[in-house]
């Protein structure tokens, strides 16, 4: 019978469906860009509440806002009511389970680190317990000013805060530069993060190599060898990691993903596995380590033409003209540096642990996740994954279905344990002793325990307690605040 993962079956519930979300908005055009984010948000099943300052309802509607998330809209004029029994920003702050605030204007900025409470928006943050996401966004010379740059600073440093600074762009003052918020798709995904790992910045100072994404091995100029790997694990671990803290850099073949899902990493793109192993081998040196997520092709042409070829002389050509393209897992496994720790992917088809068992014994690498392609929902472009991991040593865990997301952050909880096994074995890492034969690894166990504490999607993240203000005991509908009723 075939081995399957456990739980196999549907893909986890969305990580942030029926979750509670407040999203405050300051006073920054990138404004703008928030009623379709809170509508994707109400789309995916989130329960959320907006708040708007006096700027930021300059530049958005109230009206929208509380149309697209299908509850009213708050602003600073609710805050003082003789109707309230509980202040409004206390109870929006206990109401919240992850809390957005983007855009992130210098003002609000400086009066969230400073401790100044004197708006409904500003009270509310420092009231906040809730694992809160902060998205910044200005005017490039702003973004530069000494006082920014050190509230930014002081924010990093805050344990229940991930930030995510304003990218480059053409911003709205016609300056071109840094600025601009980063896009609604990455707020998204770096929310859900949130949902399913919270703030922790574990991979701080570590440098993470990664590859995604398929290569395309050209026949001739209209015609390719390529498979369907959308690029979404590789992605999804290089944001991950990205969002823990680590700088990452990210060889890529051609990708069916949000542009938006870049930034913030050090890209590059390779179409080719020739070009992607140059790329790879390039950068390897400055990694302390690499997720070899990319699926790339078995064969090549020996000889690519110049010219496109007829249908007549493409059937003649099929048969003979490949070569076997060289093993880049293993080359980088090969090459590596002294306490580099590397994982591999395996992706197959029927029964998957054999092949990946003789796969990981072969390429010599920490870990391998091991992951099937031939059930629907999962494998090549799906949102969701499940699979094996092998390592490091004979442990074997089973990942259950879920988002790959949550696959990524569990894979990098465990590479970053076999990073440091490998910083604490005698003499640094086996690979600075030897040739890839020695790093081999002995049989596997089945089942085995598991790499470290893996952190389980299905465990509280920390600073996300679900039971700790449940609905029925805020019931912000009912808020007796609600002006609406208050005010005829
Ligand atoms: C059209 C317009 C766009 C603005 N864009 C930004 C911006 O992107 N970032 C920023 O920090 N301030 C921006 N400001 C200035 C803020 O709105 C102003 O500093 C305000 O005090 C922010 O208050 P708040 O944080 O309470 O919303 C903008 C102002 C205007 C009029």
């Amino acid at each position: 019978m075939r081995s399957e993962p456990a739980q196999a079956g549907g893909p986890r519930a969305d990580p942030l469906a029926g979750r509670r979300i407040l999203v405050g908005i300051s006073g920054s055009i990138a404004a703008v860009k928030l009623p379709l984010l809170v509508s994707a948000l109400a789309r995916r099943g989130a329960d959320v509440r907006c708040l708007l300052t006096p700027s930021a309802a300059r530049l958005v509607s109230a009206e929208a806002l509380a149309c697209l998330s299908r509850h009213r809209c708050y602003l600073d004029a609710d805050q003082w009511s003789h109707l309230a029994a509980r202040p409004l920003h206390v109870e929006l702050a206990e109401w919240a389970e992850l809390v957005l605030v983007a855009p992130l204007s210098a003002t609000s900025l400086g009066r969230w680190v400073h401790g100044l409470g004197d708006s409904l928006l500003a009270s509310t943050l420092l009231a906040c317990e809730a694992p809160v996401l902060a998205a910044a966004a200005m005017n490039t010379a702003m973004w530069a000013s000494p006082a920014v740059r050190a509230n930014w600073q002081r924010l990093q440093t805050w344990p229940g805060v991930l930030t995510l600074g304003p990218a480059a762009g053409v911003l709205a003052c016609d300056r071109h530069g840094d600025g601009r918020m980063a896009e609604p798709e990455l707020l998204l995904l770096a929310l859900e993060s949130l949902a399913l790992w919270g703030c922790g910045r574990d991979w701080q100072g570590r440098r993470l190599l990664v590859s995604a994404g398929p290569t395309r091995e050209f026949l001739d100029p209209a015609r390719c060898l390529t498979n369907p790997s959308s690029g979404r694990m590789g992605v999804l671990l290089a944001q991950a990691a990205r969002l823990r803290g680590a700088a990452v850099e990210l060889v890529h073949g051609p990708l069916a993903l949000p542009p938006a899902w870049l930034e913030g990493l050090d890209c590059r793109e390779a179409t080719t596995a020739a070009a992607m192993q140059v790329a790879l081998l390039e950068a390897q040196p400055r990694a302390d380590a690499i997720a070899m997520a990319a699926a790339i092709a078995d064969h090549r042409r020996a000889a690519p033409l110049a010219h496109k070829l007829s249908k007549q002389a493409l059937e003649q050509q099929l048969g003979g003209g490949w070569e076997t393209v060289p093993d880049l897992l293993a080359g980088l496994v090969a090459a590596r540096p002294a306490g580099q720790a590397i994982l591999g992917f395996a992706a197959h088809s029927g029964e998957v642990l054999p092949q990946a068992q003789a796969k990981w014994q072969r390429k010599g690498c920490d870990l391998l996740f091991a992951n099937p392609i031939d059930r629907p929902g999962t494998g090549f472009g799906a949102d969701a994954n499940e699979g094996w991991l092998l390592g490091p040593g004979e442990r074997l865990t089973t990942l259950a279905r879920q988002p790959k997301l949550a696959i990524a952050h569990q894979l990098l909880t465990a590479l970053l344990g076999a990073l440091g096994e490998g910083l604490r074995r005698p003499g640094g890492d086996p690979a600075a002793a030897g040739s890839a034969g020695d790093h081999r690894q002995p049989p596997l166990r089945q089942q085995g325990p598991g790499p470290g504490p893996l952190h389980c999607p299905d465990q509280p993240v920390p600073g996300i307690q679900p039971d700790r203000y449940p609905p029925d005991r805020y019931p912000l509908d009912r808020y007796p605040l609600d002006r609406a009723a208050a005010d005829p």
